[in-house]
């Protein structure tokens, strides 16, 4: 989706610096036909099973983004009455959608009830009981999966590790039965599925398989005491590549756990959401000026922490590649944004040619967690966001106003 022509780095058929002077930086421009091949690779890798691919919708949840998604068949994973608003607003099938989250409310429970989604995946006993009389005050039966922590370390960045002991997610694997054992005491409650997700940005398959086997050894302990599971829902969290990581592919993910569900006759439930945007976007910006301070060049861009935090919060890798590989000599630089913070950068120590004032720089793989973390501290407008179809580009969200910024406060 992203090469150079003649100098010129485009997305799909479009220039991103023609993109940028139309619609100004930063800018996160997606490309429509590598979110529609992500999507595709897990229907394709998991065709052989029963399975239902639900879009974390916390990595993006623009509208255009989800109705793309819609189109191809994708459920939705969501964790907010927010996500799920969004999903209903782009038109997805309750039946596909899947509720995760360690702190549902009664309300967005209530939101979740009457809007029939597929299954909550249940973290404790008291959400279970809370569930359990929402449900029956609205003559309704709720579907459930509880995510169970298999304690396995997925090797990624500790923030967002979520299946290992210790972390507040999930009821621990070892007391799963018993959780399930009291679930089927309870009358509005239908114990139909399991569920795990074991952190984000995962690069090897071990973890995965590791969780899926703890998961089979609950379904089949279940099926023992005479409760059937019909949903295994194994999360998300494959990773992409940043810079120079191996990150299995969904077709390698479905090849290694075909050998541990086998014998699993009901419908595979997957949830990601970097591996189906991450790499479908780059965040545009502009150089603002440039400078050097005590042996130190910077690039000041036009993009800031606020727009994409992950290289301050998660200490992530961003690629950064010029719009326009000028004739100039690379140096050892930072980019860095125009926010009052030192932990404002996009990306250290890097070798860039030193780009002047006005012209584009693109951080790559800004599809996922980038625009749904931005925030507008500093008072900065959020970005706008473009989608390029082939050789069509459109604004799938306006960058925010000043305006935008008093709207809700008092007057
Ligand atoms: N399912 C559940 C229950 C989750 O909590 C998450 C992500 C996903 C699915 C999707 O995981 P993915 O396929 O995107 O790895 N802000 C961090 C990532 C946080 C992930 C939170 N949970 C980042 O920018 O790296």
């Amino acid at each position: 989706m992203l090469n150079y022509r003649n100098n010129r780095l485009f997305v799909e058929g479009v220039p991103v610096s023609r993109l940028g002077k139309r619609f100004g930086t930063p800018l996160f421009i997606y490309s429509k036909k590598r979110i529609e091949d992500n999507y595709n690779a897990y229907r394709n890798a998991f065709s052989s099973v029963k399975n239902l691919i639900c879009f974390a919708n916390k990595s993006n949840s623009n509208r255009a983004l989800l109705k793309i998604l819609k189109n191809l068949g994708s459920g939705v994973d969501i964790t907010s009455g927010g996500e799920l608003y969004r999903a209903l607003d782009a038109g997805f099938n309750p039946k596909k959608i899947v509720y995760a989250g360690i702190g549902k409310t009664e309300a967005e429970i209530i939101y979740a009830l009457k809007s029939d989604i597929l299954m909550f995946n249940v973290e404790s006993i008291e959400e279970l009981e809370l569930l359990n009389r929402a449900a029956g005050r609205l003559k309704k039966k709720a579907l459930i999966a509880f995510r169970i922590n298999p304690n396995v370390d997925p090797h990624t960045h500790h923030y967002i590790t979520t299946g290992k002991s210790g972390s507040k997610f999930g009821i621990p694997y070892e007391q799963a039965v018993a959780f399930y054992c009291y679930a089927t005491t309870l009358e509005n409650i239908e114990p139909a599925g399991i569920h795990c997700h074991i952190g984000s940005q995962i690069t090897e398959v071990k973890p995965f398989l590791l969780a899926a086997k703890r998961v089979k050894k609950i379904i089949d302990e279940l099926s023992l005491c005479g409760i059937r599971i019909r949903y295994a829902d194994l999360g998300g969290g494959l990773g992409i590549r940043y810079r120079n990581e191996n990150a299995p592919t969904p077709k390698g993910l479905a090849r290694a756990l075909s050998g541990v569900l086998k014998g699993f006759r009901g419908t595979i439930i997957l949830e990601p959401g970097r591996s189906i945007v991450g790499d479908t976007c780059v965040l545009l910006s502009q150089v603002t000026y440039r400078k050097r301070v005590a042996d130190k060049n910077y690039l000041i861009v036009d993009a800031g922490m606020n727009d994409l935090i992950r290289p301050t919060l998660y200490e992530a890798y961003h690629d950064i590649v010029p719009a326009e590989r000028p004739a100039r000599a690379k140096v050892r630089l930072d980019v860095v944004g125009p926010i009052c913070e030192t932990g404002d950068f996009i990306g250290k120590d890097r070798m860039l040619p030193w780009l002047g004032q006005g012209e584009f720089l693109a951080a790559k793989c800004a599809g996922a967690y980038g625009f749904s973390m931005s925030s507008q501290y500093n008072s900065r407008t959020r970005a706008a966001e473009v989608l390029v179809d082939g050789s069509k580009a459109v604004l799938i969200r306006k960058r925010e106003t000043y305006a935008d910024l008093v709207s809700k406060e008092r007057r």
